[in-house]
């Protein structure tokens, strides 16, 4: 197993250990959750689990945990996904996999947030592109008032709400200046910047131990 791979792994088993029997609990989407999953099926807690993408439903069902729709259900007790980078500062790029708009909606829900990532997504400062979801409705429009610098991406599988995805290569040096100006353009459904303000804590996995990074209170 590649050694990223193999940190994303014992992430990934440290936070399924946060998971106890009665909590609502929302899963990420990508390739550390399904080590999550994996975790979360040796364990088997009496626990609910909302999903945020068809892809992370079918995993969880197949692995036996129980999935419910996300509707009905107004908080989560805890929220646990990847990310592509995690600043120093706390911010976090998300949408790799085209699922940012759910994993932010989950994540925000969640009474605590945790981050599950290989030592290689920290980073000193967030690089472009930041993906977006776009509502296909005018998308034309939306792609011209973000300046012709969001390509739609090509081979994702379309997320499920029905919007598409578009990677926006503007400068990130300032990430919540850049968040608000991608939350002002009309069509833009959501973005994969997170702020530190969603974000209890990251559970970084270095070599053969995991690091707990702690998030703003
Ligand atoms: C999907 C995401 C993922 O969390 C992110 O892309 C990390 O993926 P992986 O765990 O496969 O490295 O934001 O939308």
């Amino acid at each position: 197993m590649p050694a990223a791979d193999a940190e994303k792994r014992l992430a990934a088993r440290a936070a399924a250990g946060l998971v106890e029997s009665g909590m609502t609990v929302g899963l990420g989407t990508g390739s550390t959750v399904a080590f999550l999953v994996e975790a979360l099926a040796e364990r088997r807690p009496e626990a609910r689990f909302v999903a945020t993408s068809p892809r992370t439903a079918a995993a969880a069902r197949e692995a036996g945990l129980t999935v419910v729709p996300f509707r009905g259900i107004d908080r989560l007790d805890l929220a646990v996904d990847g990310a592509d980078q995690v600043a120093p500062s706390g911010w976090l790029l998300k949408g790799g996999g085209g699922a940012h708009t759910r994993e932010k909606v989950v994540a925000a829900a969640a009474d605590r947030f945790v981050v599950i990532v290989s030592s290689d997504k920290l980073v000193d400062a967030l690089r472009p592109p930041v993906p977006l979801e776009l509502l296909a409705f005018g998308v034309d429009a939306t792609l011209r008032a973000l300046g012709g610098s969001a390509p739609l991406r090509a081979g994702v599988p379309p997320p499920p709400d029905r919007g598409l995805i578009a990677d926006y290569w503007g400068d990130l040096e300032d990430p919540e200046a850049v968040a608000l100006r991608l939350s002002a353009v009309p069509g833009v459904v959501e973005h994969g910047l997170f702020p530190p303000t969603l974000l209890s804590e990251v559970l970084v996995a270095r070599g053969t131990s995991v690091e707990r990074l702690l998030g703003p209170e």
